[in-house]
């Protein structure tokens, strides 16, 4: 009996072991692949919010993210759809699967803050773009970044286009009575580019020693549609009055340009409005090409959503960004600033 017993005994060892070998086995497998250092980089993944992918400066930014992050790190990109509730809930979302790194264009730039405050609490480094968080929002973390162009620089440049136009083209002046009268499409109120362009483009007309009267201002919210009719509402309440367009991006001057070809101007009769934006984007350059659009200011897509990828990237592996390492000019810390620069029809090359 007690043999029978110390058999059963010997048995029941037998058998636990060998479930426990059975148990073990999947597991021995993974260990030679968590040594290889290429998967683990691979792995990296980066939550890109992008405030509204139907934008068509943005789109060019975010074609170049997607086309930079080849080979680097994983990119999940999603639409924001103009909603900053949306785009809250997306970063909810980023948090919870455990993103490296976070890429946000904010939809309000002065709500930064409230997704900043996540990103911080999850340990997550930001790195905003396009739309710029104010200076305190900025200064609440050492890991939140900024990649965007310096506004007032681009409304300069808008601005000089028209005094060039001016001072070569005495017949702009219809009224003969030395003063522009213009008209200002403006970008989304509270935009740093819309703010500012506005007021700098203006500032370097006047700069210039050309008076000008403001005959109409609406916000076209950078959209094409809309600037086409803010434009021909201009156009039914100011007949003749106006002698210059100021946009505050090329898609809304675009729309200009077609209330003013349906008013009878760039026709046959070669009766022409001088109209001026910004981006550079490929229908711009079309219409700059066609002689309907006066001059426009790059905006570089390009640079923009590439030193957004470098900085994010650099972040999710865990490095700070410097110049070497990103490639980009790293200000005060966290700032890359890139450059506008004007172009017209003789240097358009620059911006193709
Ligand atoms: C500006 C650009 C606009 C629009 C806006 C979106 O820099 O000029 O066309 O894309 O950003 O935030
Ligand atoms: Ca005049």
């Amino acid at each position: 009996m007690k043999t029978f017993k110390s058999l059963m005994t010997i048995v029941a060892l037998v058998m636990v072991a060998s479930i426990l070998l059975v148990a073990c086995q999947p597991a021995a497998p993974a260990a030679p692949a968590a040594a290889e250092p290429a998967a683990a980089a691979k792995d990296l993944v980066a939550g890109v919010a992008v405030y509204k992918f139907d934008d068509t400066f943005m789109t060019a930014v975010r074609n170049t993210i997607t086309a930079e992050a080849e080979g680097k790190i994983k990119v999940e990109m999603v639409d924001s759809q103009n909603a900053q509730a949306t785009q809250n809930d997306q970063v909810d979302l980023f948090v919870s699967k455990g993103v490296n790194a976070l890429a946000i264009n904010p939809v309000d730039r002065t709500a930064a803050s409230v997704i900043l405050d996540k990103a911080k609490a999850a340990g997550i480094p930001i790195v905003f773009f396009n739309r710029e968080p104010l200076a305190e929002d900025m200064a609440k973390w050492d890991k939140v970044y900024y990649v965007g162009a310096i506004a007032q620089q681009s409304g300069t440049m808008e601005g000089q286009i028209l005094v060039d136009y001016w001072k070569a083209h005495p017949e702009a002046d219809l009224n003969g009575d030395g003063v522009m009268q213009y008209v200002m499409l403006k970008g989304e109120p509270g935009h740093q580019d819309a703010e500012m362009r506005t007021e700098y483009s203006i500032k370097a007309i006047t700069d210039a020693g050309i008076k000008v009267e403001k005959v109409a201002e609406d916000t076209g919210m950078w959209d094409r549609v809309k600037g086409q009719e803010k434009m021909a509402a201009f156009l039914a309440a100011n007949e003749g009055k106006i002698e210059a367009v100021l946009a505050n991006n090329d898609d809304m001057a675009l729309g200009a340009i077609e209330a003013l070809k349906a008013a009878g101007y760039f026709g046959a009769d070669k009766k022409f409005m001088p109209v001026v934006g910004v981006d550079a984007t490929a229908p711009a350059l079309a219409a700059l090409k066609d002689g309907t659009l006066l001059g426009t200011v790059l905006n570089d897509a390009k640079n923009q959503g590439k030193a957004t990828l470098m900085l994010t990237y650099v972040l999710a592996k865990g490095e700070t960004p410097t110049k070497d390492n990103t490639g980009y000019e790293i200000t005060d810390g966290k700032y890359v600033w890139v450059d506008y620069k004007m172009i017209l029809l003789d240097n358009i090359a620059d911006a193709e």
